[in-house]
């Protein structure tokens, strides 16, 4: 069997990244984090570093912006994948040019895990968001290096432990009111973190995710907004009360909305309202769908995600 590729994960200390950093040392990658002197003696971060190392994950100090370092870093390994939070995201072409001077990766995972962004309906401020992330799509093509697009829709734990609830950060799903952003009939997709993780490591040495989008669209994690409150309604045997945002005044509330509440609520209506997570096929000239090359991957399913809020 061919050798495993070596990966090395920019980022891998952030929220999605650790779960990516996770899934590479599980599936026995040669796994190297590229991590920032300052988080490796963050007390903040000390357990998940502790942790790192008890998986066996190899830490090289570095920084997005330190050249130099980058560069080796990258020439150590086969594959790079960038977990980057928005603040960095258009600084990726930093990585792109590291890559191309380095010359060995076979393959770059950009910083995206979200909605396809060449494919969706956006208003700002989330249309600019998405636009920095497709044009670092657009660079690393112009540069001739290898790629697949991680098109993971939904974290689970963002979404559903409030229904997607304006202005609710913590669990429990609501009891009483639920508040439904447009009609509630477009599709949106959920997929548990370290699914998430387990998919992207899976994709690196297939060839046919090779300058493919990969998306994550396993086929229990497709919900409405009208199924996922109905589910969750005979989950806790009541009927709940509910209110629809129109269009038109969840525009309104955007335009009028502070960072990031607007940032937020742009996403949202991208992903509820407009459907941009299934409102189109994937054609088999630009995209796979992970849990159909990985049946055996056995995902957590949006029923078994919402049972512990019970
Ligand atoms: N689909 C969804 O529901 C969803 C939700 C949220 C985010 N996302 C997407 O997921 C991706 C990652 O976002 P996130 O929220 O997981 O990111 P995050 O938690 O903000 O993590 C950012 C990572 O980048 C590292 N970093 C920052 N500056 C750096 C530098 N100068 N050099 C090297 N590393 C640096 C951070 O390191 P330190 O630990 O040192 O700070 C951290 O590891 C983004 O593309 C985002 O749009 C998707």
């Amino acid at each position: 069997m061919a050798e495993k590729s070596k990966i090395l994960i920019i980022g891998g200390t952030g929220y999605i990244g650790k779960y990516i950093v996770e899934a590479s040392a599980r599936a026995t990658h040669p796994t190297f984090a590229l991590v920032r002197e300052s988080t490796l003696s963050d007390p903040a971060k000390a357990k998940l570093i502790d942790n790192f190392k008890t998986l066996g994950v190899n830490l090289v100090p570095g920084d997005l912006y330190d050249h130099e370092k980058l560069v080796k870093a990258i020439k150590e390994v086969d594959v790079v994948i960038s977990a980057v939070g928005h603040l960095q995201l258009a600084d990726q072409t930093k990585i792109i040019a590291a890559i191309k001077e380095a010359g060995n990766v076979k393959r770059f995972f950009p910083s995206e895990f979200g909605n396809d962004v060449d494919r969706v309906h956006a208003v700002e401020p989330a249309k600019s968001a998405f636009g920095i992330k497709s044009q670092i799509r657009r660079s690393i093509e112009a540069e001739g290096i290898p790629y697949t697009y991680v098109s993971s829709n939904c974290f689970a734990a963002y979404f559903l432990p409030t229904l997607a609830q304006p202005g609710a950060f913590a669990p429990p799903p609501p009891r009483d009111n639920v508040i439904i952003l447009g009609d509630g009939n477009p599709k949106a997709i959920f997929n548990k973190e370290e699914d998430i993780g387990t998919y992207t490591i899976r994709a690196v040495d297939d060839p046919r995710t090779l300058n493919k989008v990969l998306y994550l669209r396993p086929p229990q994690n497709i919900y409405s907004f009208n199924e996922l409150v109905a589910l969750w309604e005979k989950k806790i045997g009541k009927t709940l009360q509910k209110t629809y945002v129109p269009e038109e005044k969840l525009l309104k509330d955007i335009a009028e909305s502070p960072i990031p509440i607007n940032v937020v609520l742009a996403i949202n209506h991208s992903v509820f309202v407009k459907g941009d997570q299934s409102n189109f096929e994937i054609g088999p000239s630009f995209g796979v769908e992970a849990s159909e090359l990985y049946p055996d991957v056995k995902y957590t399913t949006v029923e078994e995600y919402l049972q512990q809020f019970v």
